[in-house]
Order: structure tokens, then C-alpha cells, then sequence
């Protein structure tokens, strides 16, 4: 058995994360630990997309969410972000028909159209072409920044609520979810952030009120499916709570076990 079939085996198939969020970080400093220019940690990290993508495909997981290009991201070189937007938009055409042949659905988050004509088309393109899949939901988080879309949403709500169409004791916190660009889709159970800073960057802040949080020093292009796999071990030794007691979840836990 190799070292990932011993860490799956050892993964509870009944208890797998939902929703999985990943900041993709370390790009740039793996490329300047070799000596070479950070577009080709980008380009590294691509690889590591796929093997993300697979990997929660193969295991069931319903939702993988990927912090793609921030709203702070345009604040780079533009050389930079020339190469990421080229990147991102061959990536996408390339893997188009792996991801049909495997019943992944591409849903675009953050304000798509502010990505430059070229990549938009390809990513749109995805986006449509996968619109019937019904496997893994790959999220992809671009022109993206949590603060922009909790604005978004609260700019939608007070148009609908200066027009009469709501009243504002209609806003619940149902009714920001689904006013987000995440609308319909269960809040992440797991967030994993790679090469070693720990904090959440403006990702999904509303969503991740009671996700799980890991982070790991490993950097994103070295991100194996075995680091994967060690993330969501960790994730199931974990109690989550939801602002409960412990014995009050060991309770429930007691209540829905198999009366055998
Ligand atoms: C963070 O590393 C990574 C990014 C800003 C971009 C992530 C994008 C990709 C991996 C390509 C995505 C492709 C698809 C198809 C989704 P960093 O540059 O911040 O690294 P550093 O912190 O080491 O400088």
C-alpha cells in the first residue's frame, strides 16, 4: 500500500467535508527558493490545481472552492498579472475536457468582468460547458475579495428594501447567504491555507463561521494529494460544535448512531 492509500485508508468516507476552500499560497516563494522566475511558481501551480481538483472528485467531496486571483491581486506588476490571467484562462481550455469527462461543474465567484476579455471568454466558456455536470462544483474564486461581495450583497438588499420589494425585517442572516456570490451553496466545512501564513486574506468571511482551519507550511505547486488527504484526516479528529458543549455533541452523535 503506498503512503496516500495508507492516509485514505484511514479517512471516514461517512464523514467527509462537504465544502472545501483553499488559499493557494506560496507560488512565488517556491519559485524563488530554485532560482526561477515567480510565473513559473504560478505555472507549478496549476499542476496542483488539477491534483486538488481530482482529488476531491475521486473522494465524493461535493465542493472545492479556490482562491484563484484576489481583488488585491491586480495590485501586482502588471507583468504579473498578465501571466496569471493567461494562465488561468489556458489552464481552464485545457482542462475543459477532463473536466466534462468527469462530471465536474465550473461556478465563477467575484467580479468576473473585470478579468481581461481573453480569459473571461475561456472561463465563461467553461462555465457553460460544464453547466449540466453534476459531480464535484468547482468553485473558482477570481477578482475576488470577501469585503466586495458582502457590499455587493448589502447594495442589492437596500435597492430591494428602498424599492419596496423587501422590508428590511425581511433580512435575515438566510437572506445575506443568499445574496452572496455563493448563494446556494453549503458554507465550507474545511479551510485549508498552504505555505505557512495564517490568516484568512478576505476569503469568504461570512462563510467561514464556523469552518474548520488548516494550515500548513507546505507550499502550493508541493501541495500533494497526500497533504490533501492529511488535511481531511485532521478535519475528522476534530469536535466540531457550532457554539455547542461537548457533551451536548457527543449527545447528538449518541442519538443518530445505528440502533444495532
Ligand atoms: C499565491 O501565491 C497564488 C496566487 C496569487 C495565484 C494562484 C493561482 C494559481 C495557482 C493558478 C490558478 C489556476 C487555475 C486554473 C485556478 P503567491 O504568488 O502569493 O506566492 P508567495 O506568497 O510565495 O509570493
Amino acid at each position: 500500500m503506498n503512503n496516500l492509500d495508507d492516509i485514505i485508508s484511514r479517512i471516514d468516507p461517512t464523514r467527509l467535508p462537504r465544502h472545501v476552500a483553499i488559499i493557494m499560497d506560496g507560488n512565488g516563494r517556491w519559485a524563488n527558493q530554485l532560482g526561477r522566475p515567480r510565473s513559473d511558481g504560478h505555472a507549478e501551480g496549476v499542476s496542483a490545481v488539477h491534483r486538488a481538483v481530482e482529488f476531491s472528485s475521486d473522494m465524493g467531496i461535493e465542493y472545492l472552492t479556490l482562491y484563484a486571483f484576489s481583488t488585491e491581486n491586480w495590485n501586482r506588476p502588471q507583468e504579473e498579472v498578465d501571466t496569471l490571467m493567461y494562465l488561468i484562462g489556458w489552464a481552464i481550455e485545457r482542462e475543459l475536457p477532463d473536466l466534462i469527462r468527469n462530471n465536474v461543474k465550473i461556478r465563477l465567484v467575484g467580479d468576473i468582468p473585470r478579468i481581461p476579455e481573453d480569459a473571461r471568454r475561456r472561463l465563461l466558456n467553461a462555465e457553460k460547458a460544464t453547466s449540466h455536470c453534476t459531480g464535484l462544483t468547482l468553485l473558482m474564486c477570481l477578482s475576488y475579495s470577501s469585503r466586495w461581495e458582502i457590499a455587493e450583497a448589502a447594495r442589492r438588499l437596500a435597492t430591494q428594501a428602498a424599492e419596496g420589494v423587501i422590508s428590511t425585517s425581511d433580512i435575515t442572516e438566510e437572506l445575506i447567504s443568499a445574496n452572496l456570490a455563493t448563494a446556494g451553496v453549503p458554507d465550507p466545512d474545511l479551510l485549508i491555507r498552504t505555505g505557512g501564513e495564517e490568516r484568512i486574506s478576505n476569503f469568504l468571511l461570512w462563510q467561514i463561521a464556523y469552518s474548520e482551519l488548516y494550515f500548513t507550511p507546505v507550499l502550493w505547486p508541493d501541495f500533494q494529494k497526500e497533504n490533501y488527504a492529511e488535511a481531511i484526516l485532521d478535519y475528522q479528529n476534530r469536535e466540531r460544535r457550532f457554539g455547542k458543549t461537548s457533551a451536548q455533541v457527543q449527545q447528538k452523535d449518541a442519538d443518530l448512531e445505528p440502533n444495532i
